[in-house]
């Protein structure tokens, strides 16, 4: 279907519903004819792309970020009835059915009574059993511009920490989780990684947080729409990866405290408890409506491996998606150079020793070599050490040469602190065509006792 045209139709058919909500009496067949009308556009919408968003701002109407032309005022009405209820933002995912549309026009239309006010119509629709249409306000936050650099990835995330850390604890405690602000943190994290992805990515390379969970759920999502990016996935499919990638292992939030920290190898009894967090998370996942079914996929496929010899057992003679590859190699990625309790992190050299030695039995060998060009050999954040010995801080990475990076050096040969550091580019060449000191390696941050967020 052409994409204008079905915007126009689907708008004009929402307008017409409405409309009828409010003229006739329930069950009359003219309401029933234009919500089966509304229902079969929102289908064919939904069929294509996992959610729909209509956005009310001002005298626009906005489907799916795309304005809606509007013809000799016939969505007026509609746009009366949202205004009165301060609605400017209605939302509607994959599995709506007739029936739940029709309660929530009815919901909408003010043909229940009620208070007006989004908040009381978002309850009513909870009530209701509407489960694919929400409604609400856009927040001025979602378009909030982030200081440029370091100190705004920072920014945006550690507020994606504390949203996964709200996610995580809400899924815990057994309540819906609100999957608007894990895509309100995703906004935001996608957009430092198509602005600034050196920044963001520096910040998943150092530790400056303890909890690892959320660490980790941010760092695999960052991670995942970086690669994602870089192989050319489209804007609006990265961020359903970077959502997915942020899920993970949210299952774990159903493992036991005692064996989820646990420092030292799990026991026989307690490895099929952590292997529950796939099905535990898919599970979750899909029962969450407005989180995207890949989500859900993406969670259960995770641990499966290239070679399917992983788990869950009995999934194993199915194809991987594209996005549980990326993830699957984002997250043994970041779990390897982490700080956990039973084990020191691991360098990225050495880790990307480890990532080569599973090549095609875990990993997709060509993704394999993609993501690490992604990920860079010395990420921007970390600390190397050159063949004459000193050692120094990455600050730009060479667009084609991964060997090859910038680095301010910090220390001498002999170890000693240097009173001014100085920047090297290790990819050029002196008078006599000698090459500068190329990089050996990568070194662990409390080997050396520096910090490299105060050297960046
Ligand atoms: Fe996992
Ligand atoms: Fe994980």
């Amino acid at each position: 279907m052409n994409a204008t045209l079905s915007r126009d139709v689907l708008i004009r058919r929402l307008a017409a519903a409405t409309r009828a909500m409010g003229l006739y009496t329930r069950g009359h067949p003219h309401i029933d004819r234009n919500v089966s009308a509304l229902s079969d556009a929102c289908a064919a919408w939904l069929q294509e792309s996992p959610s729909l968003v209509i956005g009310f701002l001002d005298s626009e109407i906005v489907v799916d970020s795309a304005p809606v032309r509007q013809s000799g005022g016939t969505l007026t009405g509609l746009a009366r009835t949202l205004a009165r209820h301060n609605i400017d933002k209605i939302s509607l995912f994959r599995g709506l059915t007739k029936d739940e549309l029709r309660a929530a026009l009815e919901i909408i239309a003010g043909r229940n009574g009620g208070p007006d006010g989004h908040d009381a119509v978002a309850s009513r629709l909870g009530e209701a059993g509407v489960r694919h249409v929400t409604v609400g306000t856009i927040s001025l936050e979602e378009t909030e511009p982030q200081p440029p650099g370091i100190q705004g990835a920072i920014r945006v995330y550690d507020s994606a920490m504390r949203t996964a850390e709200t996610f995580w604890e809400t899924t815990r405690a057994g309540q819906p989780p609100d999957t608007q602000s894990a895509r309100k943190a995703i906004n935001g994290l996608a957009q430092v990684v198509t602005d600034d992805r050196p920044s963001l990515m520096a910040l998943t390379t150092l530790k400056r947080h303890d909890a690892y969970t959320f660490t980790h759920m941010v760092n695999v999502s960052v991670i995942t729409m970086a690669v994602a990016r870089a192989l050319g996935v489209e804007a609006g499919l990265v961020r359903e990866f970077g959502l997915a990638a942020l899920m993970h292992d949210i299952g774990k939030s159903q493992t036991p405290l005692e064996i989820l920290n646990k420092p030292g190898k799990l026991s026989h009894d307690e490895v099929p408890i952590i292997k529950r967090h796939v099905v535990d998370g898919a599970e979750l996942l899909w029962q969450l409506p407005d989180m995207p079914p890949l989500a859900a996929i993406v969670a259960f496929e995770h641990h499966l491996r290239q070679d399917r010899t992983g788990y869950p057992e009995a999934a194993r003679p199915r194809r991987l998606n594209l996005c549980t590859m990326i993830v699957s190699l984002a997250d043994v990625f970041d779990a390897l150079r982490t700080h956990r309790p039973y084990r020191q992190a691991l360098a990225t050299d050495r880790v990307r020793a480890m990532l080569a030695e599973q090549n095609g039995t875990a990993f997709h060998p060509t993704l394999l070599k993609r993501f690490i060009t992604v990920v860079g050999l010395f990420p921007v954040g970390s600390l190397v050490r050159l063949d004459t010995g000193v050692v120094g801080i990455v600050t730009h990475e060479h667009p084609e040469d991964v060997f090859r990076p910038q680095v301010k050096v910090i220390l001498d040969a002999g170890g000693h602190r240097l009173d001014e550091p100085y920047l090297l580019n290790t990819w050029e060449r002196d008078a006599d065509g000698a090459c500068a000191p190329a990089v050996t390696e990568a070194i662990d941050a409390e080997e050396v006792g520096l910090d490299p967020l105060t050297l960046l």
